[in-house]
């Protein structure tokens, strides 16, 4: 069997690993020929391809981003796009197709398996906001990186008695901020699920001043006051309809100045939580889903999604990811907010 392969949206430390697993187990148990699709949905739709074997896949473990390339093109937005990659799959004789990736990617996947093409999902997202999986890799990644800016950031706040907001990835889930926050001891986490009030925020980041002399506040790109709009880069938006996102952390920072007379400063961490090498907890879920995506492929459960249920690698059906975002329970929240001011 020829297999096509690919990564879409955003990188995420752990699909090298995915990758490896897959094929790995592909050639070696099950002797199938890879076939590297570029950069996302671009690749089956312009025909755009490398080869993946197994000397492409022996040393790429501990490598972040993705040896296919991503991009975020929406087939489904272009005039035939879905036909032009049926065709192109086609012609390169690809039988079955491995999709990696998040909400979008995995949208178009669907779309594909309901026109019978044998499709098989790998959740993906450093947000860890897909739903019927556990966890996606790259997350945890995410959560180090940004804990250990925060762990940075404490010492010069305290050496300047300042304020210092931290602004995280998340448009509509705020897992990142969530575990960044309660691990990194913020004053306060604020997350795009819990709309904010603030002079709430700004009372407990006194709180904590008062005890420290200084104090940190991890935000979530997505994080919307009550009486606010979500804070955009510009008006553009991305071929899945996505705005771009930044900025709520440096307006946070001048009214929480105003509100609470303390010097602030704000620091958007940005791309930094996808890059790099992935921390141990990703290359290995992602091996184990590279591997179980093997096995489904061989077992011909095509229109499903390999997922992390507890700590068993399980299938689910491929629709069942999308459609509705996994976001932060109340419950969640409410427990973070123990710490918040104290
Ligand atoms: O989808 C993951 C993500 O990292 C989001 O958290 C973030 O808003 C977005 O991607 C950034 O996308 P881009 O790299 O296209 O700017």
């Amino acid at each position: 069997m020829r297999v096509g392969i690919l990564t879409g949206g955003g990188d995420a430390p752990g699909l090298n690993n995915v990758i490896r697993g897959v094929v790995t187990k592909g050639i070696n148990a099950y002797k199938y020929e890879f076939v590297g699709f570029k950069d996302g949905w671009k690749g089956p739709l312009e025909g755009l391809t490398r080869p993946v074997t197994l000397a492409d896949v022996a040393h790429i473990n501990d490598e972040g981003g993705t040896i296919l390339g991503s991009s975020r093109t929406n087939p489904i937005k272009i005039e035939n796009g879905v036909a032009r990659i049926e065709e192109n799959l086609k012609k390169l004789n690809v039988d079955a197709l491995i999709a990696i990736g998040g909400e979008d990617t995995l949208g178009v996947a669907t779309q594909l398996h309901k026109k019978n093409f044998k499709v098989i999902g790998v959740p993906k997202t450093i947000d860890n906001d897909l739903s019927n999986t556990d966890y996606t890799f790259g997350f945890q990644t995410s959560v180090a990186i940004a804990t250990e800016a925060v762990d940075r950031l404490h010492t010069t706040a305290r050496s300047h008695h300042r304020v210092l907001v931290v602004e995280v990835m998340g448009r509509h889930a705020g897992w990142i901020a969530l575990e960044t926050g309660m691990a990194g001891d913020a004053a306060v986490t604020l997350i795009p699920e819990e709309k904010y009030d603030i002079n709430q925020v700004a009372t407990w980041v006194k709180k904590r001043f008062e005890r420290d002399q200084y104090a940190i506040v991890v935000v979530a790109e997505g994080a919307l006051s009550t009486d606010g709009d979500l804070v955009t880069k510009d008006s553009t938006l991305d071929a899945f309809g996505h705005v771009k996102l930044s900025g709520v952390g440096e307006g946070l920072a001048k009214r929480l100045e105003e509100l609470t007379g303390i010097e602030s400063r704000s620091v958007v961490l940005g791309h930094l939580q996808r890059g790099g090498t992935p921390v141990a907890f990703d290359r290995n879920l992602g091996n184990r889903l590279g591997l179980a995506a093997a096995d489904a492929l061989n077992d011909g459960a095509f229109g499903q999604m390999v997922a992390l249920h507890g700590t068993n690698i399980v299938r689910v059906a491929l629709e069942s990811a999308t459609g509705v975002l996994k976001t932060v329970p109340a419950e969640r929240y409410r427990e973070a907010t123990a710490f918040f001011g104290a």
